[in-house]
């Protein structure tokens, strides 16, 4: 590199945030292979124009197979087991796709000669005592095994980047949410709570409605993953607002889209979950020129006409 990327792979492409990192890339004019096997995403999310291949990075020999014949320029790891529940539950299925799949991604790029963009967390990576908002220089202190296994991850994609010369980039993201979000993920609570007020549902906050989530919304994170593909220099950089928001300020304004007066029935924090977390994006603004342009006022009203059109 550097310039804009030709031909991009992107793992996870058939997920919330890797189809919209995809449609960002067609929009630039890049041709698009979505390398995915479909466990949480969904055939319908990859855009028409890009290829699909159903394939589980963690097979490296198809993986591998997949890169060699597609020639990448850059290299988009997405492909995840994404949440933080489940990370609990399975740490060693979370292990295996976000440790040892990440290894395999980047020996794969490596042997395509593509440097890798990677999505990590910048929500659960930083834990409990860390300054708000968050700089990337903050030692990393996860509250669960996904936040242990996306820091083990980064580990591999920096260091393939220093051994073998290439500008590999680890993005930090905060909490995305937009269109094409499903309910499970790390910040599923957006599409969770849209699809309840819509049907009139009783709704469950945890934490008691109090923590509160740096919310970034998807397409200014496609963004930066083109911005990080374009830039040629490797490095480490959050990807959010600088800005908290409580569960109960994100339900008011859901609510007032949807007209609804529900109240939430109140729970404690679940195991691994943090309690406050907003990301420092001075860094990621300096060095590669990107900034969120979307607050939640706008994007979260956005969203729910999203997911209830008829509302
Ligand atoms: N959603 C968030 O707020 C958030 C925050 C920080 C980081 N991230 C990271 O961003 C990425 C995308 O998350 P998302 O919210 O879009 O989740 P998602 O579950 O919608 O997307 C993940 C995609 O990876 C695919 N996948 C999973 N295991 C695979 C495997 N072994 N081989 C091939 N494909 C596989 C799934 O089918 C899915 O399409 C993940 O790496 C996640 O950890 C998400």
């Amino acid at each position: 590199m550097p310039g804009k990327p030709g031909r991009v792979v992107v793992t996870g492409g058939a997920g919330f945030i890797g189809s919209h990192v995809a449609d960002a890339f067609l929009a630039d004019g890049a041709t698009v292979l979505v390398i995915d096997d479909l466990s949480t995403g969904l055939e319908a999310n990859v855009p028409a124009a890009a290829e699909l291949q159903r394939v589980d990075i963690v097979d490296a020999r198809q993986l591998r197979e997949a890169l060699d014949g597609f020639n990448p320029d850059v290299v988009c790891h997405l492909a995840a087991q994404a949440s933080v529940t489940v990370s609990v539950e399975r740490p060693e299925h979370d292990l295996e796709v976000n440790v040892r799949g990440t290894l395999i991604v980047c020996e794969a790029a490596r042997a395509a000669g593509a440097p890798v963009v990677f999505a990590s967390t910048g929500g659960a990576i930083y834990g409990n005592d860390a300054p708000l908002p968050t700089p990337e220089s903050f030692p990393p202190a996860p509250l669960a095994p996904y936040g242990a296994s996306k820091l083990a991850g980064e580990a591999y994609v920096a260091t393939w980047g220093r051994l073998h010369g290439l500008p590999n980039v680890v993005l930090r993201l905060g909490n995305v949410y937009g269109p094409r979000q499903q309910p499970h993920g790390e910040a599923g609570v957006v599409a969770i709570f849209s699809n309840r007020l819509a049907r009139g549902e009783q709704l469950v906050v945890y934490g008691f409605g109090e923590p509160t989530r740096d919310y970034v919304h998807v397409s200014d994170v496609a963004r930066a993953f083109a911005t990080a593909a374009s830039a040629g220099r490797s490095g480490t950089f959050n990807v959010g607002t600088a800005r908290e928001t409580s569960v109960l300020e994100l339900l008011e304004i859901l609510q007032r889209e949807a007209g609804t007066g529900v109240q939430p029935e109140l729970m404690p924090l679940r195991p691994g979950e943090l309690e406050r977390s907003a990301l420092d994006p001075s860094a990621t603004e300096r060095e590669l020129g990107w900034r969120a342009e979307i607050a939640v006022e706008q994007g979260l009203p956005e969203t729910f006409r999203e997911f209830v059109p008829s509302a």
